[in-house]
C-alpha cells in the first residue's frame, strides 16, 4: 500500500482582529481574566455577509493546491471538518466545491462534525482514501465562523472569548518515499459527557436527552410540545437558549489526560518516542493546556507552535491553521517528524504523526 503525504497547505484568518479590550465593551470580562485563564490576546472575526466558513476555506484551499501544484479542478474528493457550518444542510464540503469552481462529476464531499478534533478526523479519512488509492487528489479542510453563533452577552462569556475565525487546508497525494508521509492516525471518541461541551438548540433532540440523563443534562428547558417545534421554539428564542455551553474546568481536565495519552499511543505504533519529535501541533484550545501537554512529554519550547494568543481557539482550523505557520515560519523541513493532536466536544480526540 502507498504512503500519503501532505503536498500543500494553506490558511486563511479575516482582517478583522478583535482584542480582549473590545470584547470587554460588551461583556463583563477582562483582558487580564483572558490571558491569564487561556493566554489569549486577540482573535480573528470573518466580516459579516461577506464570508462564511466555505468561502474561508476556499481561500485556504486556493493556497494549499498552489503549493501543491494543482489546480483546484483537480482535486477528486473533499473532506471538510466544521462545527460552524453555513447551512445546517448541505454541509459545507458541496459549498466550497461550488466556490473552487469544481464541475467536473468525479469529486466527492463529506463533512466531517468532529469540532476540535476534526482536522485529524478529516486527515485520517484522507489518508486512507489515497493510501488505498481511491484519490489522488484530497482536500482536507477544517474552517470556522465561530463569530456568528456566539453569546456576546456576559452570560456567554466563557465561551465566547475563546473562540475566533479562520481556515485551514491542506492537499493529501500519495507518495512513493519509503520515508515520508503520514505514518499513522489515532482517532477516539466517548460521548459519556457529550453534554459537557455542547451547542444543543437548534436540534432535533426532542428534550429526549433531558429526560433520559435528568439532572445531569439540565438546560432549564423544557422539551417542545409539537413536532413543528422540534428544531426551534419560540422559547428557546426568547430565553436565548441557542448558544453553545461548555463546562470549562471538566474540559480542561480530561484534555490534558487525552492529549499525552493519544500521542504516546502514536509514537509506540510507529516506534518513536516523544524526543523524536521536531514539532508539535497541539490543538490551540487553551494556553494552559499545551504548556501542560508540553512539561508532561518533556518536550523544548521550540518544539511545540502555540498561536492561541493571536487566534483564539478556532477548531476545526487550529491544527491546519497552526501547522501551516509552523511550516512557513522554517520551523519544519524535511524528513522531520510532526505530531499533530486534539481533543475536543464529544468527546473526541486523535493525534497524527507525519514525516515532512
Ligand atoms: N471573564 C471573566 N470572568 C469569567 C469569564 C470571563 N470571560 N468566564 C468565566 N468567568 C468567571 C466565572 O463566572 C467564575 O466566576 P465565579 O467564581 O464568580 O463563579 C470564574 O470566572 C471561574 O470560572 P471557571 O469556569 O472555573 O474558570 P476556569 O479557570 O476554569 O477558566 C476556561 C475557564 C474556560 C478558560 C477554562 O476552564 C478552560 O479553558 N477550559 C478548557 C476549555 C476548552 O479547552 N474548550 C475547548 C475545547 S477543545
Amino acid at each position: 500500500m502507498k504512503r500519503s503525504k501532505i503536498a500543500g497547505i494553506g490558511y486563511y484568518v479575516p482582517e478583522r482582529i478583535v482584542t480582549n479590550d473590545e470584547l470587554t465593551k460588551v461583556m463583563d470580562t477582562t483582558d487580564e481574566w483572558i490571558q491569564e485563564r487561556t493566554g489569549i490576546r486577540e482573535r480573528h472575526y470573518g466580516v459579516k455577509h461577506e464570508e462564511t466558513t466555505s468561502s474561508m476555506a476556499a481561500a485556504a484551499a486556493r493556497i494549499a493546491c498552489e503549493r501543491a501544484g494543482i489546480a483546484p479542478e483537480e482535486i477528486d474528493f473533499i473532506v471538510f471538518a466544521t462545527l460552524s457550518p453555513d447551512y445546517y444542510f448541505p454541509g459545507c464540503g458541496v459549498l466550497v466545491q461550488r466556490e473552487l469552481g469544481i464541475t467536473h462529476k468525479e469529486v466527492g464531499a463529506l463533512d466531517i462534525r468532529n469540532q476540535c478534533s476534526g482536522f485529524i478526523y478529516a486527515l485520517s479519512i484522507a489518508d486512507q482514501f489515497v493510501k488505498t488509492g481511491m484519490y489522488k487528489n484530497v482536500l482536507v479542510v477544517g474552517s470556522e465562523m465561530h463569530s456568528m453563533g456566539l453569546d456576546f452577552s456576559t452570560r456567554g462569556r466563557n465561551v465566547t472569548v475563546i473562540f475566533g475565525d479562520g481556515a485551514g487546508a491542506a492537499i493529501i497525494q500519495p507518495t512513493d518515499e519509503p520515508e515520508q508521509g503520514i505514518l499513522t492516525t489515532k482517532l477516539h471518541s466517548d460521548g459519556t459527557y457529550a453534554e459537557k461541551l455542547a451547542f444543543i438548540n437548534p436540534g432535533a433532540h426532542g428534550g429526549y436527552h433531558f429526560k433520559k440523563l435528568g439532572e445531569q443534562v439540565d438546560f432549564g428547558y423544557p422539551p417542545p410540545d409539537t413536532y413543528g417545534e422540534i428544531f426551534i421554539t419560540p422559547k428557546m428564542i426568547s430565553d436565548g437558549n441557542y448558544y453553545p455551553n461548555m463546562e470549562g474546568q471538566f474540559v480542561f481536565k480530561l484534555a490534558v489526560q487525552k492529549f499525552p495519552e493519544v500521542i504516546h499511543e502514536a509514537l509506540n505504533e510507529a516506534g518513536l518516542k516523544t524526543s523524536d519529535i521536531n514539532m508539535l501541533i497541539p490543538h490551540q484550545a487553551n494556553l494552559r493546556i499545551s504548556q501542560f501537554v508540553q512539561r508532561i512529554l518533556g518536550l523544548r519550547d521550540d518544539q511545540v507552535w502555540n498561536n492561541i494568543q493571536r487566534y483564539g481557539n478556532t477548531t476545526a482550523a487550529s491544527v491546519p491553521i497552526a501547522l501551516c505557520e509552523a511550516w512557513e515560519a522554517g520551523k519544519i523541513k524535511e524528513g522531520d517528524l510532526v505530531c499533530l493532536a486534539a481533543f475536543g466536544s464529544g468527546f473526541t480526540w486523535g493525534s497524527a504523526l507525519i514525516r515532512w
